[in-house]
């Protein structure tokens, strides 16, 4: 029920330190299931998508040795359970990982159906074709995924849509398989190759991720790894879109500037001066910006995952800009809420008809996914007076100490407790 208390209007100086991948963190902390040796994981982002991770581990009795904030110790050969109910799943998407890696530990997983953001319909079809082509018997009864195999064995699979999270699931799921599997179709995101990356450290024979033909020959062992998780590209590109709408010269650290290319390509678009360095970038903007088209696609396209943010600097654009997302059916739920602070976008479908206005107008809204809570915080930050966003637990979601980085480059921002009226405190 907490909120962010925005006095925006102040241009932003300094710099800020991006943190591990949250949607490399929640793929690579599953794949410690399939290894009986500890493993060493660094530069993981303390969010609350991750704290539901570690948790669902140690439910099934990992052993989890907290070293830092951002690293951590992990030792899963003693867990011996393969169910997860809803109670522990609902809360993500990233839960579905658990599938893959179970189904890898164990030959056997019962998984509650994952949550997640709202974006319309989010079937795991793909996913559960690649563990039946694996050889695994698989009853999804929405209630439950039930997978059972004697034995798994390679396979050629191709995705009939390219899929983030069957890619990772077939992944998990193929490492310790008989024989060779080819995932045809495959994602290509920075983060489904950090976790082949991870499973390679550990002894997987995983070849061509990061293009559309992944080939992994299955191995009987993995053995321990120390792994440092890549920056998070959409962590990354969300602060330049903060600097760009809400104007400024900030250094945004710890990035790799490969993965942040149609970022920067959009935002120079866009107006917006960009300085590439070795591990960072410089973002200069002086919030004159102008209108440009917009197309989300898999990667190495513009990243879904950026579109809130970069539809809410065109908002803020001189001109008219044609925003399509090209990967969910229903992205744009947030536009009421910019509506609400005076943005002119009219939705159609999966386009959004984008006018520039020279300015929104404070005003308290809502935040209702992880990336519109964060246009959200871009739209407040880009506006003189005080704007209110409520439900910011969906932003701390995947975005690690939010607050402290935006103070840090002047942004006028606090958190502000809100007792839930629903909630009966109860005197004992
Ligand atoms: C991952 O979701 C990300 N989440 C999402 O980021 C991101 O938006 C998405 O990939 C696309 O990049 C995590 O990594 C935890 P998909 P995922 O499977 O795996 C369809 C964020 O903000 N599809 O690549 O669920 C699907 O409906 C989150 O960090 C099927 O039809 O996405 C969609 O149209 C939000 N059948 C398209 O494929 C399936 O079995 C892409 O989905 C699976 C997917």
């Amino acid at each position: 029920m907490d909120k962010y208390i925005i006095n925006g209007g102040n241009y932003l100086n300094g710099s800020i330190k991006i943190s591990g991948a949250k949607n490399a963190a929640v793929a690579i902390l599953p794949a410690v299931l399939l290894c009986d040796e500890t493993c060493r994981i660094e530069n993981i982002p303390c969010i609350s998508d991750v704290n539901l991770i570690i948790n669902i581990l140690k439910s099934i009795g990992s052993s989890i040795k907290v070293i830092n904030k951002n690293t951590l110790e992990i030792n899963c050969k003693n867990v011996g359970s393969y169910t997860l109910s809803s109670a522990q799943t609902s809360g993500m998407r990233a839960s579905s990982y658990f599938i893959g890696a179970l189904l890898g530990r164990f030959n056997r997983a019962r998984v509650a159906p994952p949550g997640g953001c709202d974006f319309g319909v989010r079937p795991i079809d793909q996913h559960i074709k690649g563990f039946e082509a694996l050889g695994a018997r698989v009853i999804y009864d929405n209630a439950m995924v039930d997978a059972k195999a004697t034995e798994l064995v390679g396979s050629s699979i191709y995705l009939d849509k390219v899929s983030v999270g069957a890619t990772i699931n077939i992944m998990l799921a193929a490492v310790k398989a008989k024989g060779l599997t080819i995932i045809e179709n495959a994602a290509k995101e920075p983060h489904v190759v950090d976790l082949a990356t991870f499973l390679n450290s550990m002894g997987a024979d995983i070849m061509g991720a990061g293009t559309n033909v992944i080939k992994i020959r299955g191995v009987d062992y993995l053995h321990s790894s120390t792994y440092s998780i890549i920056p998070d590209q959409i962590e990354a590109g969300t602060y330049m879109a903060a600097v760009a709408a809400a104007g400024g010269n900030v250094v945004i650290e710890n990035v790799i500037p490969k993965h942040l290319e149609s970022i920067i390509s959009k935002l120079t678009e866009a107006g917006v001066t960009i300085e590439e360095y070795e591990e960072s970038v410089r973002v200069v903007s002086d919030k004159k910006l102008v209108a440009t088209n917009l197309l989300t696609m898999p990667h190495p396209g513009f990243p879904t995952d950026m579109q809130p943010q970069m539809t809410t600097l065109l908002a803020l654009a001189d001109g008219v800009s044609i925003v399509n997302e090209g990967v969910w059916d229903n992205r744009f739920r947030y536009i009421n809420q910019l509506i609400l602070m005076g943005a002119d976008i009219t939705v159609d479908g999966k386009t959004a008809i984008v006018k520039g206005v020279k300015h929104f107008n404070s005003a308290p809204v809502c935040a209702t996914d992880l990336r519109a809570g964060a246009a959200l915080v871009i739209a407040a930050l880009a506006t003189e007076g005080v704007s209110e966003i409520s439900n910011i637990h969906y932003i701390e979601r995947g975005y690690e100490d939010i607050i402290e980085k935006l103070k840090n480059v002047g942004a006028d921002i606090k958190r502000i407790y809100v007792p839930d009226p629903n909630k009966v405190d109860i005197a004992l």
